[in-house]
């Protein structure tokens, strides 16, 4: 018998020890992705507030851009009144497309009709658009 071998009962807990290592290498491997699927957006993922010139946003007119990754619009409703609002439709996730002549927005996809400060008019879309902040900053727009 080999004088420096192991003893059988070392050896079956360096085993042990190593399958438990190895289980637990595995079982986080396996609830990473799971873990990023649930985990919610990160700021990182857009800005939080964005400027936008007051002269980009026209009366009667919808100036579609970018909040937090996500499309959204600034509208001025009225000479000096701004809304911002989500431009993701409350229903399945389409773009709002902005009409003018009717004054509301409506979903390509499922005919959703939205109006001017995002509330529902008809179609499927369970509730309004969501609302951002905005507020006049000088000659900027401050959004979100
Ligand atoms: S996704 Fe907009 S109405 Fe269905």
């Amino acid at each position: 018998m080999d004088p420096n071998a192991p003893l059988p009962l070392q050896r079956r807990k360096f085993l042990m020890t190593l399958l438990a290592g190895l289980g637990a290498l595995i079982g986080a491997a396996s609830a990473w992705p799971v873990f990023r699927f649930l985990s919610p957006a990160t700021a990182g993922s857009g800005s939080d507030q964005v400027l936008i010139p007051r002269g980009d946003v026209a009366s009667g007119k919808a100036h579609f851009f970018q909040h937090r990754g996500k499309p959204a619009v600034l509208l001025q409703v009225a000479p000096g009144q701004f809304v911002a609002m989500s431009a993701v439709c409350t229903h399945l996730g389409c773009v709002v497309a902005w009409q003018e002549t009717a004054g509301e927005f409506l979903c390509p996809c499922h005919g959703g009709r939205f109006s001017a400060e995002g509330q529902v008019l008809s179609g499927p879309p369970p509730k309004p658009l969501e609302s951002i902040a905005v507020e006049l900053d000088g000659d900027q727009l401050r959004v979100g």
